[in-house]
């Protein structure tokens, strides 16, 4: 379940901006080597407390007659598991709830989710996946159970296949269903699926009727296990293809509108983190996959990776410093290097791409808030996390041809989340507004830009300043979206597109006054959009963003 990453040394503060200062306080007149000397550490505990504001021109070339592939929607995609107020609470609280709710689904959350334009929910785990029993949530009678994976509580089992298809039919969202081969059976998962989406009268399809629902379902999406290298059993290579063949074959789907064009892609359980194990798997799955017959067909192979620093989690997810934020920032842009490195192994055995990279356990995961349950992985989300949120998207968006499912951890109350709720109250992240700033990139167009980053130093971490993709929609707009990594320094933004004549641009921009600003219950405004100034002159869109911010414009042609 966890990769091990090593930790950073803790950085020294020594920012250029205290070198420079010290530089200019070694030229002042030696008329009073007292007054110097006092002036001096003045100016250098100045640019200690107060680095210097100077801005850096950043210049992008977009280039719009070069387009890329599609950014799949599914990019954007969310997972929800069992695990502590993700699901009961933060979606369901039942029809008999004073919260406002639609058949025991929390109104103001699908209508927050919906605004997101969710395309994919994966559920019901990860780990919880593996010893998931689909028959004890369905009917009138539910079977109680436990959750041993997360805090050992009862799993009353009342959210279950049709409520999940019901929340899912409420936000507009596809089903990513993860079906349970760790103490599961293929009957089981194959009984499942035949109850789902049968169309014809057999007894499961009567017994869905019989639950409420004579029209088959769709699932577009199925995960065969969850990280079956840990908690899903523990297997080996070898051991885990010998199920996914048995699974691949037999678990059907037999919606008659999915027999052709939208047809269930099937996910095989792929690397969690760097380590050689992983790349070995990586390794056996694709190779299996290169000889595979006609029998078995696999369309994704599953990646893992959190932002954690080093397990167990041990980072603040509140109430921390810019060392702590660049520190961050620095761990989560190792995801470059690993969907760099696992694309590479699929493009050995699949170089036409038929198989995509599906990232469906992503985002920071921090120490639990004090006075939760640990199990239920409880984490405040801030701006740190919506700058996080942005670089992620952007590396799975430079990879879309191969990238194209991603399914941030996790949507309500667990780890980097959308929304928090608390009984009656429900608030909006950073992170959540990213995801909806990025809403126009779903299925559009890559164009590529190119710009210098610039550095960003903070100690010994260096990171690039300044990050960004581009983007045409379908109606022919064309989005750019800018991540200034750095606290400190705003950028100054000229971006020039060849192969397009800008006309006007307007924007939103996300930010606050602190690398740890949150937005809560009580203050629920410290983190929103605000729209942002762009013009075009001489064939050119300048901005200027601020430090630490998360920025899409459009740009009119
Ligand atoms: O998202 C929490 C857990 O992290 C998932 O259950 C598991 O798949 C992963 O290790």
């Amino acid at each position: 379940m966890y990769s091990t990453i090593t930790p950073e040394s803790q950085p020294v503060f020594h920012s250029h901006n205290r070198e420079s200062s010290i530089a200019r306080a070694a030229i002042l007149p030696a008329a009073s080597v007292m007054r110097a000397f006092v002036l001096g550490i003045a100016l250098a505990t100045m640019a200690l407390i107060a680095p210097m504001i100077v801005a850096q021109t950043v210049q992008l070339s977009v280039d719009v007659s070069q387009p890329g592939p599609k950014i799949d929607r599914n990019i954007f995609g969310q997972f929800a598991e069992h695990l502590g107020h993700g699901i009961y609470e933060g979606i369901w609280v039942g029809p008999d709830s004073p919260i406002p709710n639609t058949r025991g689904i929390r109104n103001d959350v699908v209508a927050a989710l919906k605004a997101i334009k969710v395309p994919d929910v994966r559920w019901p785990g990860g780990c919880f996946a593996d010893e998931y029993h689909w028959r004890n949530g369905i009917g009138p009678q539910r079977v109680v159970t436990l959750n041993p994976n997360w805090g050992g509580v009862i799993e009353p089992n009342t959210f279950g296949t049709h409520e999940f298809m019901d929340f899912l039919d409420q936000i507009g969202a596809q089903a990513y269903v993860s079906v349970n081969v760790g103490s599961g059976t293929p009957r089981e998962a194959a009984e499942w699926l035949e109850y789902l989406t049968a169309g014809q009268p057999t007894t499961l399809a009567k017994e869905r009727t019989a639950n409420g629902h004579p029209a088959p379902y769709k699932v577009a999406f199925l995960g065969v296990g969850n990280e079956s290298w840990d908690c899903g059993g523990n297997m080996t290579p070898d051991y885990y293809l010998s199920q996914f063949r048995i699974y691949s074959r037999f678990v059907r789907n037999y919606n008659p509108e999915q027999q052709d064009k939208e047809q269930m892609l099937k996910i095989a359980v792929g690397p969690g983190g760097g380590e050689p194990r992983w790349t070995e798997w990586t390794d056996a799955i694709m190779k299996a996959y290169q000889n595979h017959q006609w029998s078995w067909d696999m369309n994704g192979l599953s990646m893992h990776s959190y932002t954690v620093g080093h397990w167990p989690p041990s980072f603040a997810s509140v109430g921390f410093g810019e060392t702590e934020y660049a520190q961050i920032l620095k761990f989560t842009l190792e995801m470059e290097g690993l969907v760099a490195k696992y694309s590479a192994i699929m493009d050995t055995y699949d170089p036409q791409k038929k198989v995509a990279l599906v990232v469906d356990e992503w985002g920071a995961w921090y120490a639990p808030l004090p006075g939760t349950n640990p199990g239920f992985l409880v984490q405040q989300n801030s701006l740190r996390d919506a700058v996080l949120a942005s670089l992620n998207l952007n590396i799975f968006v430079r990879h879309a041809e191969r990238v194209r499912m991603a399914n941030i951890a996790q949507m309500i109350n667990v780890l980097q989340a959308m929304i928090l709720t608390d009984k009656d109250k429900m608030v909006l992240t950073p992170t959540y507004y990213v995801f909806k700033l990025y809403v126009p990139f779903q299925d559009a167009t890559f164009v590529p830009v190119t710009f210098d980053a610039s550095t960003y130093i903070h100690g010994d971490i260096k990171l690039p300043r300044v990050d960004a993709i581009a983007a045409k929609d379908k109606a022919g707009n064309l989005w750019l979206a800018i991540t200034n990594v750095d606290p400190n320094q705003p950028a100054e933004i000229e971006a020039s597109l060849a192969g397009a004549t800008p006309k006007s641009a307007k924007g939103e921009t996300l930010t606050a006054p602190n690398v740890d600003s949150i937005n809560t219950f009580d203050v629920p405004n410290t983190v929103v959009p605000k729209p942002v100034a762009a013009s075009v002159q001489s064939g050119k869109v300048t901005l200027k963003v601020e430090p630490k911010s998360v920025t899409v414009i459009s740009i009119q042609q």
